[in-house]
């Protein structure tokens, strides 16, 4: 069923678990996910970025109707969110075609401006009935590292209170599209940031941070986990792995079908570390 992120983000707040927000890229990705959080029974946000809308040619609707109708038909509640947007234009066609939340990421930005762009953004979402997520200390790893930030928690809470986003990403050591597990968390930072600051925290670059520090995290105070790599990853070994295997395939069915599977393994695995910390 389709459910807002809003709720997912509150319902897993109010028990103390997290909700895996998984990135789509293709067709594939929204199966597996969706796939995935079935077999979990549990529910999962999936999240489409920007740059994945880019290469799709900057129209959102194609993939945003795959998600949907998928979301529709699924027993899993499933929301849609739009992940790292720079464009209010893009919010405004992502909002039109079901997503129910988008992140406005103006965290490359200086922190005055950071916060101008972002109250902007906040307020036409909730006008417009949108659960607005927020940056503040960027988390690195997209083209400049900056895998040193960190947000200070009365900053944060600042922010949030100039802004009135309704969750926010944090910089706590995680760094984006890491493709080994060995990023440090400063969970210290964490607990501090979590007791100044009463909206929902966002994991970033979730990829390259050790399982049992993922569970540690929301165990900790992170509500929404973003994890994209990983995904790509298992993909894209299991594309490398059947081609040099059998060199004369041609169907693309093939290899998707391998990758699909993979995916969905992976999704599983998140989704249920995600959604039952304690337990891992
Ligand atoms: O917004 C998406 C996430 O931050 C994904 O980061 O690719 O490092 O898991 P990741
Ligand atoms: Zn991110």
């Amino acid at each position: 069923t389709v459910a807002t992120t809003a709720d997912l983000v509150a319902g897993a707040r109010a028990t103390g678990r997290g909700v895996a927000a998984l990135n789509v890229i293709q067709l594939e990705h929204a199966q597996a996910i969706v796939t995935a959080a079935e077999r979990c029974a549990a529910p999962v946000i999936l999240q489409v970025s920007e740059n994945a809308v880019r290469y799709h040619g900057g129209d959102v609707a194609p993939l945003a109707a795959a998600c949907l109708a998928l979301a529709e038909r699924s027993e899993a509640e499933v929301s849609l969110h739009l992940d790292h947007a720079t464009s209010l234009e893009l919010c405004r066609t992502a909002a039109a075609a079901g997503f129910s939340s988008f992140m406005i990421d103006a965290s490359a930005l200086d922190d005055d401006e950071n916060t101008r762009v972002t109250r902007e953004a906040a307020l036409w979402g909730h006008e417009n009935g949108l659960w607005v997520e927020a940056e503040l200390g960027e988390v690195g790893g997209k083209g400049a590292h900056v895998a040193d930030a960190r947000t200070d928690p009365a900053d944060a809470a600042d922010f949030v209170a100039a802004t009135g986003v309704d969750g926010l990403a944090i910089a706590i050591g995680s760094s984006h599209a890491m493709v080994t597990q060995s990023a440090a968390l400063d969970l210290e930072l964490l607990r501090r940031i979590r007791s100044a600051v009463s909206v929902p925290l966002v994991l970033h670059g979730t990829s390259g941070v050790p399982d049992a520090l993922v569970a540690e995290a929301v165990v900790s105070g992170i509500t929404k986990v973003n994890v994209s790599t990983q995904l790509n990853r298992v993909m894209t070994d299991a594309i490398r792995s059947l081609l040099s295997d059998e060199p004369d395939v041609v169907d693309p069915r093939r290899y998707l079908r391998a990758a699909r599977a993979a995916v969905e393994q992976q999704a599983a695995h998140l989704i249920s570390l995600i959604s039952r910390p304690t337990a891992a």
